[in-house]
């Protein structure tokens, strides 16, 4: 169902304060907190005595303490006090998951902590560079298994019917969708020509006019997604249309976590090429992608819950060639995966 050795979003940055932040990934409960120099760290969410969550307890400094008995574990998981004991058990540890803290976001390695490489995260193209501009970025939950959200990431054509008042209009509704696909992921791309703007993008087009625009939607393994927009004056669409000194491009960059088979964890920012500084213009955005995808969550928890009511067989057509082929490759992606057995526990 998962792909293990990966990272994923546990948290946006922000979210986590001097408190202990519980989450699920991949079906695992999983406890975040501060150490006192603002490292984040992540543990197994049940202590080794009674599992109660540990969550539930404090911090203290460096560690964090169970609430039922004070057993105290340390940022690496192993118990480094023992109330009433005269010596902790080596049995005494929970899990600890690497944890790295970038882009405003805090990812977690959820396979074997060995093979965590911190160089393999999501790349973030223009990250910190003057001349874009960007949104401070926001998380939902969506009931629904994420792989209806990485169909829904590799599927242009849905603009024109679920975000006719942002991304969408009705130029979006029949050019057909190119389909490639690499050792990272999938690739489904769409130029139209001669077209008018979509509402969304309207405040931030640096030419007047009909454009061609580049619908580039892209999902990479396990289940991260580069949304990008390209728009240049009509005519001048195509390869290289992105170093037209016109061109306005908006990349959508959108992180799915699996929490469990039915519900994932949505985090995304957008960043852009024009009016970098122009905080207004960045929250007009923020708020309206963020209705945007309210528009998908309405869908896809709709989706979620039909496919579960139904019995009569679903139909795919011409648009689904790219989320079927994400689909097949992930399913052997986590076919061929080592088997994820109960972490040794020392
Ligand atoms: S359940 Fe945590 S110390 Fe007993
Ligand atoms: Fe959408």
């Amino acid at each position: 169902m998962f792909l293990f050795d990966a990272w994923y979003v546990a948290a946006m940055d922000r979210e986590l304060t001097n408190l202990p932040l519980p989450i699920k990934i991949l079906n695992e409960r999983i406890v975040l907190y501060r150490q006192t120099d603002g490292t984040a760290v992540a543990l197994e969410d049940a202590c080794a005595h009674r599992k109660l969550p540990l969550s539930m307890g404090r911090i203290q400094g460096d560690d964090i303490e169970c609430g039922y008995h004070g057993l105290v574990y340390n940022a690496t998981g192993e118990c480094v006090r023992m109330p009433c004991a005269d010596r902790i058990p080596k049995r005494a540890r929970v899990r600890s998951y690497p944890v790295v803290s970038r882009y405003g976001l805090l990812w977690i390695w959820m396979g074997s902590a060995e093979r965590a490489d911190a160089s393999t995260i999501f790349r973030v193209e223009h990250w910190g560079h003057p001349s874009w501009g960007m949104t401070q970025g926001d998380a939902m939950t969506v009931d629904c298994n994420y792989l209806y959200m990485t169909d829904n990431l590799l599927d242009p054509s849905h603009v024109a019917w679920v975000h006719r008042s942002s991304f969408g209009n009705a130029a979006c509704e029949s050019t057909p969708v190119q389909v490639a696909a690499s050792e990272s992921g999938v690739i489904a791309s769409r130029w139209m020509n001669a077209v008018e703007v979509a509402p969304i993008y309207v405040p931030f087009m640096p030419f007047q006019g009909l454009c061609d625009r580049l619908q580039h939607y892209e999902v990479r393994y396990p289940s991260h997604a580069l949304i990008k927009a390209v728009f240049v004056p009509a005519g001048e669409g195509g390869v290289d249309a992105e170093r037209r000194a016109a061109a306005f491009i908006m990349d959508s960059y959108n992180f799915l976590t699996p929490v469990d088979a039915g519900h994932t964890r949505y985090f995304w920012f957008q960043m852009r090429n024009v009016f970098p500084n122009d905080e207004q213009l960045s929250s007009l955005l923020g708020e309206g992608v963020k209705s945007a995808f309210e528009e998908d969550r309405a869908i896809l928890n709709a989706v979620q819950q039909s496919f579960a009511d139904t019995r009569t067989p679903n139909i795919d057509i011409a648009i689904d060639a790219a989320p079927l082929r994400f689909r097949r490759r992930i399913a052997q992606l986590i076919q061929q995966q080592q088997p994820q057995g109960v972490p040794a526990s020392g």
